[in-house]
């Protein structure tokens, strides 16, 4: 199966965005961490999350069958092909039935939403706790773009309290804090 540095050639070679970028690393790394505390493949899981969207911007509205039917050919693993068809179930049919498409359901838009709350506060995602992100979550005018529905859609398939993911989330970022500039020296410098 192809390795990280194959993946990140592929997204590279894909796409051209840089928010749409920033956001499969941000995925990957909320992924991944998902990985380390449920004791799970951590390689595998982080590809799925680097390349969910992998088609986004060149087939959008194939999203994400190209990207699937691309991937099964160069040789990923079906469990990545399951969860990235499941991130988008209301398309593709498929559910998500694996823990790593429910965790990939569950990081999509969250993600999205603590990125676009870093942006506006001056220490970025550096003393970010989860009542902030809350606040912007009950606030439907802030970063209109990410799906409420599909946040608590996350949070029910995972069971798990809203905070509680928020704050994986939060820390799962922050370990990427510098590649996807939210640092405090980010945005305040
Ligand atoms: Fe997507
Ligand atoms: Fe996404």
């Amino acid at each position: 199966m192809p390795d990280r540095n194959d993946a990140v050639a592929l997204l590279e070679q894909w796409v051209e965005n840089e928010g749409l970028r920033k956001h499969m690393y941000a995925v990957e790394a909320a992924v991944r961490h998902y990985a380390r505390l449920r004791g799970a493949d951590e390689a595998v899981w982080g590809l799925a999350g680097l390349l969910h969207d992998l088609d986004w911007e060149k087939y959008p509205d194939r999203h994400p069958l190209t990207a699937v039917e691309h991937l099964r050919e160069l040789g990923y693993a079906d469990e990545i092909l399951q969860a990235i068809l499941a991130h988008r179930a209301d398309f593709t049919g498929v559910q998500p039935e694996s823990d790593l498409a429910r965790v990939l359901v569950a990081c999509d838009e969250l993600s999205g939403l603590v990125f676009a709350t870093c942006l506006v506060r001056p220490n970025g995602i550096d003393d970010l706790k989860p009542k902030s992100v809350t606040k912007k979550l009950k606030d439907r005018t802030f970063a209109a773009g990410v799906s409420r529905e599909e946040v608590q859609h996350g949070i029910d398939l995972l069971g798990i309290d809203r905070a509680e993911h928020i704050q994986n989330v939060i820390d799962a970022l922050s370990t990427v804090s510098a590649e996807l500039g939210i640092r405090a020296q980010d945005i305040s410098g």
